[in-house]
């Protein structure tokens, strides 16, 4: 069976979530494109999610970007739809192909409607039972040539698959958020894979216009192999920090270095609470099960989720308070787990903290003015030589944080998880945003 006769009929699990909502447009969009090429063929999308109300949202989130992604394509949508006489101005061909990728969607809540898929993309929820539980029955209602896809971040897929019994129809298609942007998906596939699937996996990214990187399966692999314990870093500075300066006063400066000194599109505390407290938990938590690697905890972070302190995002978009307080997505307090409450960031709190800190070392520009920034790489180095003479409590932290991502990102390699150095500075520049690789010579 190839890819075409494969998206005649597919299903993503968890459609309503962040992933599977995102997956759903990238499937939809090629699918609808598919039918303009072969009318008379059935294609359909099954949409399935515990959730009934979210449903309602995802079809108008799904209209708003298949009709963004048909404004960007009017070249090739008039030349596919060249037979159709009545399409004429840009918004008849626009409004056609949001029509034609409407009329394959179905959404629901019954795993049933699964039944005839090829492909089967699975976004649910991060729990291994719970994940299990659902395939299995998914593995005695569809065919034993169809093929599942989880986006699982951290639970290994051999093991996954062993447990349902999938015979290597499994693998891991580790999309980035918000998958309809990021181009990045990271592919994780176990010894036992399928051979079709390995190679429907590779074609369907080139078709998706995705960067595959590979990753072995070991727990986390490399995103959150290196997140969690890039994560763990700043709390273990944290701990040092608070003496001195309180709890709340040692993550706004850990946040800050992590931005501002080590030129991150965002802070790692804000990283964590856009990711989400309780799902930065739920990662350790699967890692050191399947690792048996104790360090991978931290009570800080599991005292946040006992107070129910989550992060994450409102269905709008907007950002949901956890290390921090947010006020149109920026940051205007820190929590004190003490107090259980926020602490303003106010003039003076602030100016008395970025006084420890100490001044960025000169040669520094912000992140996003480096971006688009045709010589970002000399800058860089040239910011990052000042860095390391800098004699600032601010440019110290730095150093100790850049010198342990180096030491994160290479124990991913050595150990396997990773096959180059190289693919782990895909994954943190394409995956994270970052401006350079975590293996680099600045440190
Ligand atoms: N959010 C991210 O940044 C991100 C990035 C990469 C991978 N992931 C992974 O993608 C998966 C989904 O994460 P998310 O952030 O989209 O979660 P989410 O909570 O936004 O969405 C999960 C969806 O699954 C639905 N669901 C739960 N149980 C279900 C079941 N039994 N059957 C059908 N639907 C069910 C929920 O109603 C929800 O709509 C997880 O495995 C997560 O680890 C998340």
């Amino acid at each position: 069976m190839n890819l075409d006769e494969r998206l005649e009929n597919v299903s993503v699990l968890g459609a309503a979530g962040k992933m599977g909502s995102g997956i759903a447009v990238l499937i939809a969009s090629e699918m609808a494109k598919l039918k303009i090429k072969n009318p008379d063929k059935l294609y359909r999308l099954n949409l399935i999610d515990v959730n009934e109300k979210v449903l309602d949202g995802l079809l108008a989130y799904i209209k708003a970007q298949i009709t963004k992604v048909a404004e960007k394509s009017t070249v090739f949508l008039r030349s596919a739809y060249a037979d159709r006489a009545d399409l004429v101005e840009n918004r008849e061909i626009i409004d056609a192909f949001v029509y034609d990728a409407f009329s394959l969607l179905r959404p629901g809540t019954d795993l049933g409607a699964a039944k005839n898929s090829k492909v089967v993309f699975e976004a649910i929820i991060e729990d291994e039972n719970i994940k299990a539980k659902v395939l299995t029955e998914l593995n005695n209602l569809c065919s034993k040539d169809t093929f599942f896809l989880t986006n699982t971040s951290s639970i290994p897929i051999g093991f996954l698959d062993k447990r349902v019994e999938l015979s290597g129809r499994l693998i891991g298609y580790h999309f980035y958020n918000p998958p309809v942007v990021q181009k990045l998906v990271e592919v994780i596939t176990p010894s036992t894979a399928n051979k079709e699937l390995i190679e429907f996996s590779t074609e369907l990214g080139k078709r998706l216009r995705k960067k595959l990187v590979p990753a072995n399966d070991i727990s986390g692999f490399i995103g959150n192999g290196h997140f969690m314990r890039d994560g763990l870093h700043a709390i273990g500075e944290v701990e040092k920090l608070k003496g001195e300066h309180s709890l709340p006063g040692g993550i706004y400066i850990m946040n800050r270095v992590s931005q501002d000194f080590l030129i991150r599109p965002m802070g790692i505390f804000q990283l964590i609470d856009y990711v989400g407290v309780d799902v930065f938990q739920c990662i350790l938590n699967v890692m050191r099960t399947h690792l048996g690697d104790e360090s991978l905890k931290s009570e800080l972070i599991d005292r946040l989720v006992e107070k129910k302190v989550f992060g994450g995002q409102r269905p709008d978009g907007s950002q949901k308070d956890g290390f921090l307080k947010y006020e149109k997505n920026r940051p205007v307090a820190v929590y004190d787990i003490e107090k259980g409450e926020y602490i303003a960031i106010e003039e003076n709190w602030k100016e008395n903290l970025d006084s420890k800190i100490g001044d960025l070392p000169e040669g520094f520009n912000p992140w996003k003015k480096l971006l688009t920034d045709p010589k970002k790489g000399d800058k860089l180095s040239s910011y990052f030589e000042n860095l390391k003479k800098a004699d600032t409590l601010g440019a110290e932290l730095a150093r100790t944080y850049l010198a342990r991502s180096k030491e994160i990102a290479k124990e991913l390699v050595s150990s396997g998880v990773a096959k180059s150095e190289d693919d782990v500075n895909a994954v943190l520049t394409n995956g994270f945003y970052w401006l350079y690789g975590p293996i680099n010579d600045y440190i």
